[in-house]
């Protein structure tokens, strides 16, 4: 049993509740948490390890959404246009994913740690991070990818997926769970999603997918028209949209742990469909803003519970969830900063936990995993201002803890 003291302790529980000079006593598991007078009498034989002054203890982030077959983008892709891009993509992807090699992911994935996420979900489109995301230490959600619309393909499409799928699953442990991503309406074609999401839900495993990210998407969906048809026309030799945007997300219904990442052109009925289906959206703004330079309307998140993620470094120039939400402060630059500040904080916590469907993460609470950081700060801060301060000020943790282990 291990019980840490610091100044603070953020829970990002559902009361918002935040403790001034707390003390946090885990296992493996969180045990007790409350102020440093209730701790150490209630646990009088046990030490406790005190922290730096302007210490706070948080819940680990969770990043829900990154693809670390793409890290080994710097400065090939192009951004500014989402069709500048998605060519840029097909036109360099082979030699980037061969470059991403498996030591190239693992630094990857230091990195992360080391910043103080403590949980990801990765898409995996090949199944080349596999070896990375089997040895790390970081909690892992694998999403095996499924992607293409050509009818003529599903069959071998479908037979691949499912041999990665068997090879991610054979890694289950209680650090990495399988699970599926669907890559998005227009690539994917509705037999290879009604097939998927039956594993899905043979298997109870969560699913994700890329919903609406761009005006090109929404235009070919709804009318097979704008910045998309050429593309499908010079690429998949196609004319017509597979699906209307209604149409896919109907087809989750009865999936238990759903995330969608984007929809940055999702109307209030396809909003609420989504609420409808108990499903997460995923904000990545960074990535939007490079693309599509456009973002996730805030009025279309503020009451709802989100995620935030950090997308791939096929879209971002880091996997930091701080630079996430450092970056987020000035998209969404009329809102304001000290309540923007505290939502980011729980999209990056217990926004994350709910979009993968992790029940015990996410939070600090009594019987939750023990997945946390503490992060110091430069000089005191008033308890209103501390959600702002931590994200101005923090790129890395001071201490790394994943199910009671010090990892960091
Ligand atoms: C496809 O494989 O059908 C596809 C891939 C990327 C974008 C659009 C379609
Ligand atoms: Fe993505």
């Amino acid at each position: 049993m291990t019980i840490i003291q610091a100044d603070w302790i953020v829970t990002c529980d559902e009361y918002d509740n935040i403790i001034e000079n707390g003390c946090i006593v885990f296992d493996d598991t969180i045990i007790d948490l409350g102020s440093f007078e209730d701790i150490s009498s209630k646990y009088p034989n046990t030490p406790i390890t005190t922290t730096a002054p302007n210490t706070v203890i948080l819940p680990g982030l969770i990043n829900p959404h990154v693809h670390l077959e793409f890290s080994a983008n710097k400065t090939t892709l192009k951004y500014g246009n989402f069709m500048t891009w998605l060519n840029s993509v097909i036109e360099h992807r082979a030699q980037l994913i061969e470059k991403a090699d498996t030591e190239l992911i693992d630094n990857e994935l230091q990195a992360i740690l080391k910043n103080g996420t403590t949980t990801i979900g990765a898409i995996s489109s090949y199944g080349f991070d596999m070896e990375s995301l089997q040895k790390t230490k970081l909690n892992v959600v694998h999403f095996s990818e499924i992607i293409g619309s050509n009818a003529s393909m599903v069959d071998t499409l479908f037979a691949d997926f499912q041999a990665r799928l068997k090879a991610s699953a054979k890694l289950k442990s209680d650090r990495y769970t399988p699970a599926i991503a669907i890559h998005s309406p227009y690539s994917v074609h509705p037999f290879l999603i009604r097939e998927t999401l039956k594993l899905a839900r043979e298997q109870n495993l969560s699913v994700t997918a890329h919903f609406l990210e761009s005006i090109e998407e929404k235009e070919w969906l709804e009318s097979s028209s704008g910045g998309m048809s050429d593309f499908f026309k010079n690429f998949l030799n196609q004319t017509q949209s597979i699906t209307k945007a209604h149409e896919f997300l109907n087809q989750f219904k009865g999936i238990e742990n759903l995330s969608f990442t984007h929809c940055c052109q999702a109307n209030d009925e396809e909003l609420e469909t989504i609420d409808e289906l108990n499903a997460t959206i995923i904000h990545c703004p960074v990535s939007n803003r490079f693309l599509t330079n456009s973002t996730l309307e805030y009025k279309n998140i503020a009451h709802r519970s989100f995620a935030l993620g950090t997308d791939g470094l096929s879209s971002n120039y880091s996997l930091s969830l701080w630079e996430e939400m450092k970056n987020a402060l000035f998209i969404h630059q009329h809102i304001n900063i000290t309540d923007l500040s505290k939502k980011l904080l729980n999209a990056s916590t217990k926004g994350g936990a709910k979009a993968l469907g992790m029940k015990n993460k996410g939070s600090l609470k009594k019987s939750y995993d023990a997945d946390i950081i503490t992060v110091t700060l430069p000089d005191a801060c008033e308890k209103k201002d501390i959600f702002l301060q931590l994200i101005l000020h923090t790129s890395n943790s001071s201490a790394t803890f994943i199910k009671g282990e010090k990892i960091v």
